[in-house]
């Protein structure tokens, strides 16, 4: 444990459990007397949405919606939603729906606040100052990006999805309401969930950066350190012990609960440790395959594990009780870590190997390539990782070695 650094990066106010999303007008009300909501059409034609609708104007909110936030978010649909509100005056910005919903929110509030083109704000500590208040609610239990200070966007400029990560782009209230998940069907309850614990495991194993008095000011992910550790944990707990019953039987709302709070845990980590290299690797193998973020990364752990097991013996351990191993040498219960991730992803029938995710062999070269080119994610793997070690993980993940 790095006892010499903690750094939690959060809301101002988080508030979970079954029946929060009511409280969503009187949090709106404190901001002011508008808000713009950013949802999807899946939810814009829901029962949920008509409820939303009615706690805002309960509260004297008057409310416009963008609906039309796609999955993976495009760049095409933040900018639509910008323009078409741009004069909106809005004391919010309210992001209801999956991570992209939330995403969407906190690039329309950026740029209805700081004007400008998106890729002016791409990499780190870009943002200038605050943002319009963000109110995040969240419907899968996933991404964490109700917590997180990052936001990710797909730019057809680019080869690859790129982020805008600053504390300012943190929502100023997260409202977790593990209800608001009961509708999500199998897949995407395993996708998000194995998502929300490759976080958490990528938070508790990154590296340890020295603990000086500017680190958080000099990087907005400053590695793994005793606040992280702690939610990363409880994450990893949490998760392991609800995914596959919240898979298998959707309406288990005890299941729901443990998981949404599993996800926002795993937020709250890797909202100031960073993720590293199944981060890095998904990104190209997203772009080739058009699959989601979650799957990808997911595939990819249990072999970025495996690479890292040399270098993190004793987090992997950890891993392993938090996941319901009780005995074993260190080295033993190292290796039934990845066991158990392994094992987990299968049963909820995660991809074994990138060719079962749809990767070409011709590819795997330019997707080492491009891996290398998200510098801050590799960096903050714990094994040092080179193009050849990229490769090798690549390699292995490809043939399900
Ligand atoms: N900002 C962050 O910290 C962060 C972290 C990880 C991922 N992300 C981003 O989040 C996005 C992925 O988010 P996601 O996995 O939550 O999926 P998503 O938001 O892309 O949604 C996927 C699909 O699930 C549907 N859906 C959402 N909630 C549902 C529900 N309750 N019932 C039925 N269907 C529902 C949506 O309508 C959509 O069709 C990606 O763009 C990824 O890059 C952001």
């Amino acid at each position: 444990m790095n006892y010499h650094l903690g750094v939690t990066r959060a809301p101002s106010s988080i508030l979970f459990g079954v029946g929060q999303r009511h409280a969503l007008g009187r949090v709106a009300r404190q901001h002011g007397t508008k808000t713009l909501v950013c949802t999807d059409e899946r939810f814009a034609d829901s029962e949920e949405m008509r409820d939303a609708l009615a706690s805002l104007k309960d509260a004297g909110v008057e409310v416009k919606v963008f609906s039309s936030t796609l999955p993976e978010l495009p760049i095409e649909s933040i900018m639509a939603c910008a323009q078409t509100h741009a004069n909106s005056k809005a004391d919010s910005v309210i992001g209801v729906g999956g991570g992209s919903c939330l995403d969407m929110a906190k690039f329309v509030a950026l740029l209805l606040t700081h004007k400008g083109g998106l890729s002016d704000y791409y990499g780190e500590f870009k943002v200038p100052g605050p943002v319009i208040p963000v109110i995040a609610v969240p419907t899968t239990s996933g991404t964490g990006s109700e917590v997180t200070p990052v936001a990710v966007v797909a730019d057809n400029s680019r080869d690859l999805k790129v982020g805008v990560s600053s504390p300012f782009l943190i929502p100023h209230s997260a409202i977790c309401d593990p209800e608001l998940t009961l509708s999500c069907p199998t897949s995407l309850t395993a996708v998000a969930g194995a998502d929300a614990l490759t976080h958490a495991i990528e938070a508790f194993t990154a590296v340890a950066h020295e603990p000086t008095p500017s680190i958080s000011g000099e990087r907005v992910f400053v590695g793994k350190n005793i606040l992280s550790d702690y939610y990363a944990l409880n994450a990893i707990r949490e998760i392991s012990a609800s995914l596959a019953n919240a898979v298998r039987e959707g309406s288990d709302l005890e299941a729901r609960t443990r998981l949404m709070l599993g996800a926002l845990f795993a937020g709250l980590a890797f909202g100031s440790a960073g993720t590293a290299a199944a981060h890095a690797i998904q990104y190209p193998i997203g772009a080739i395959t058009n699959t989601p973020h979650g799957l990808g990364v997911a595939t990819l752990m249990p072999y970025v594990m495996r690479f890292n097991l040399a270098s993190r013996q004793n987090a992997f351990a950890e891993v392993a009780r938090a996941m319901g191993a009780d005995s074993g040498s260190t080295q033993a219960l190292a290796n039934d870590a990845i066991d158990r991730v392994t094992m987990l992803f299968s049963e909820i029938k995660i991809p074994v190997t990138l060719a079962e995710l749809g990767v070409p062999a011709d590819r795997l070269e330019w997707v080492a390539t491009q891996s290398m080119s998200a510098a801050r994610l590799i960096n903050n793997n714990p094994e040092l990782l080179d193009h050849a070690g990229v490769s090798k993980i690549i390699a292995a993940a490809f043939a399900g070695a």
